[in-house]
This record gives C-alpha cells, structure tokens and sequence, in this order.
C-alpha cells in the first residue's frame, strides 16, 4: 500500500492541489426559505496535508465536505463556484462529473467517511460481504484480491483482520466499526480521505485510540485528508493546518500552531477559549455569547458581529473578506489586529492544552483498542 501512495504523492507533487475548491455556494429549500449553509467558500487542500475544517454545530462543515463528493440532501443546490480534482496531469471538473464517473470519484478518488455512519452497516451481512459489495460495485471481480486487500486495511487499522472480517457489525464495538469504516473508505486507495467527526461518538480512549491510528495514517501514508470536527483537541492533535467555519463561510484559514497560538479572528478565538482545561492551567474558561445565526435571515455585514466583543459599526454593514494576517496565515475581520493585541496581552495556551488532553497512558489507549 505504501508503495502506491507513494507514486500517486508523485504524480501530485506537481506543485498543484489535489483538490480546489472556489467560491462553493450551497443552499437548502426549506419550507422556511432557503438556508445558507455554505456561502462563498474558496480552499485548496494541498497533497499530503491533512486540513481539520472546525466550527459550531450548524456552520456549514458537513454540508460543504459532502459538497466535494456530491451527496447532498436532494433539497441542496450547489448554486455557484466550481470543485477542482487534479490528479497528475488530469483535472477533473467535480460538479460536471456524469453518474458512472462522479461513483468512481467517489471511492478511487476521494472517500468520505460519514457522521453517524457507526450505526449504519448492514446487521445481518457480515463485514467481508459488505467490503466485497462495495469492491464488485466498483468492477472488482476478484474476490481472492479482494479479500488480501481487506486483509491488508483491517491489519492496518489495527484490528483483529481474520476475527473482524467475519464478523458482523453488531458484534463489534463503536471504535471497531469507525475502524472498519476507515479500511473499507480507503479499500480503492483513494487520494483524499474526507472525515467528518470522526470521533465524535465514542469514549475517550476509544477516541484516542482512533486518533493515534489516523495519525499514523497522516504520518506513515502521508495521506491527503480533510477532518470534520467541532473538537478542537482532533484538530490539534491531527491537523497540519486548521479552517474555521462560521455562518457557511472559512473565517480563519493557517497552520494549526498559528490558528491555536495566534488565532487572529473573535470566532476562533472564542472557541480556543471555551475549551476547559484539564492540566490545571488557569486559561479563563468563557464561551461565546449569543446564538448561532439564523441562516435564512443572515445578519448584516460581518455574520459574526451580533456576538463579537471586537465589533465595531462597519462591521454591521461590510462583511470582511480573507486577508493575510501572516505567513500563510488568513482571517477575516476587519479588526484582526485588535485580536492580535489582545492574544499579545493574554495569551492563549490552547494547542499544548488541548494535545495534552488527548494524551493517556499507553496501557489505557492499548487496552481501548
Ligand atoms: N437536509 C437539510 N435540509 C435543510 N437544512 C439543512 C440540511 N442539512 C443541513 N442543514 C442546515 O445547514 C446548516 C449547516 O449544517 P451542517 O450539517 O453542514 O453543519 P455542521 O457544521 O456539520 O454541524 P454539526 O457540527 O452539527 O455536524 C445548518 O443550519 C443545518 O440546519
Ligand atoms: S469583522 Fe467585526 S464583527 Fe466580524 S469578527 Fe471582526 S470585529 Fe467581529
Ligand atoms: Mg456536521
């Protein structure tokens, strides 16, 4: 397996992003209006990065990663921007991709891994037929290749591979199955692993046990992958770089050391500073006030200001676009640099807080696996 990572890293190394996305705009019909889940978002996500996009329940996070693999709810419409696929010299156009092409897309080229998806298999078929279904609907037909190939990912997701591969889904724990879930998304060794909250629903050192695993995902495969998650502690653990959504919208875009030490909007800010501590720091536990935005009725200006204690009267009328606020780093606020001397005068300790909060003792997480 490592071997073909490495010649499809190759053929991407031209300096190109596998995947672009511009301008992506998604809206959902409801009997209410139409909600503005995804409003203008324009990312790349670099070959061999992996890219956690964070942000409250409802900012858009889930609906813009099924977006890229196109399995919206049939009330969503992609109303503008345009999805760009680059492998080596080819350039595929996303949105235009016909039915037979966007399936191949989708687990050759880029996988996703549900929310929620633990409790979706099959009861009553057992993990080997589910792999070989999801195989044979691609055009594999040889069941013993298949079957070593299975082999290979349960193994490597560090499962029992001859327990698991007959077993069935209710015989295994909520961490086996994302596990299974994870080596069945990457059984046509897709480019890009797309994970949304991929730890969300389990204990904590089943939590970290998944966590350790993707990173040696990241670190060892050198896997392309985008993680989904309210959790800033996956992202901190997991992301070499960090977006934060809000209202539909990328607010802050750096790497994750700059995003978790200098963050440079309120938004991300806030979030940095309403995760407890656990390691007997004195960070000042605060949370954001207000709700998030009625995303039919969007406020005006910048989306954020109804809670912003940085809000000043241009933002009730002008919404802020990305800026650079430092090397590879983006935000948009029109008073970042307020931000800046705040975090100057008390400084945020988020990153060591939140990567030593995932921190356990071996004999723990060895026992959660
Ligand atoms: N099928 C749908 N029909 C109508 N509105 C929807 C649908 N799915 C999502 N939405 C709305 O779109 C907005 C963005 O939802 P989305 O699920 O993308 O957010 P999220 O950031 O993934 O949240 P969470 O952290 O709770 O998973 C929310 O306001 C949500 O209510
Ligand atoms: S633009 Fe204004 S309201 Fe928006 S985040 Fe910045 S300071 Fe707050
Ligand atoms: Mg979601």
């Amino acid at each position: 397996m490592r071997q073909e990572r490495s010649a499809r890293h190759q053929s991407t190394a031209n300096g190109l992003a596998p995947l672009s996305l511009a301008d992506i705009h998604v809206a959902y019909a409801t009997k209410g209006g139409m909600v503005q889940a995804v409003r203008g978002v324009t990312l790349d996500l670099l070959g061999g990065e992996s890219l956690a996009l964070i942000g409250e329940s409802g900012s858009g996070k889930t609906t813009l990663g099924l977006s890229i693999v196109r399995l919206l709810a049939s009330t969503a419409r992609i109303t503008r921007g345009t999805i760009t696929y680059r492998r080596g010299e080819q350039q595929i156009d996303v949105l235009r991709l016909k039915p037979p092409a966007l399936r191949r897309f989708r687990w050759s080229e880029c996988a996703i891994v549900f929310q929620s998806a633990l409790n979706s298999f099959n009861p009553v078929v057992r993990i080997w037929e589910q792999v070989w279904d999801t195989a044979a609907a691609h055009g594999w037909k040889d069941r013993p290749a298949v079957r070593r190939r299975a082999l290979e990912l349960l193994r490597f997701v560090q499962l029992d591979p001859d327990r698991v591969i007959n077993a069935y889904a209710h015989e295994l724990s909520g961490g086996m199955r994302q596990r299974v879930l994870i080596a069945l998304a990457l059984l046509l060794n897709p480019q890009i692993l797309i994970l949304d909250e991929p730890t969300t629903a389990l204990d904590i050192l089943t939590q970290r046990s998944i966590i350790i695993m993707l990173r040696r995902l990241k670190e060892e495969q050198k896997f392309t992958m985008m993680f989904i998650s309210h959790d800033l502690a996956v992202a901190a653990e997991l992301a070499d770089r960090v977006a934060t959504m809000y209202a539909g919208k990328v607010v802050e875009l750096g790497p994750v050391n700059d995003i978790f030490y200098q963050p440079r909007h309120p938004y991300t800010l806030g979030l940095i500073r309403a995760v407890p501590t656990v390691t007997g720091g004195f960070e000042e536990l605060a949370s954001i006030r207000g709700n998030p935005p009625n995303l039919v009725h969007l406020p005006s200006g910048c989306k954020f200001h109804p809670r912003c204690p940085f809000a000043t009267s241009r933002c009730k009328t002008e919404e802020p676009e990305l800026e650079a606020v430092g090397p590879d780093h983006f935000a948009a606020c029109w008073n970042w640099r307020d931000v800046a001397a705040e975090v100057e005068a008390r400084p945020v300790h988020a990153a060591a807080t939140l990567q030593t909060a995932v921190e356990m003792p071996a004999d723990q997480v060895e026992r959660a696996m």
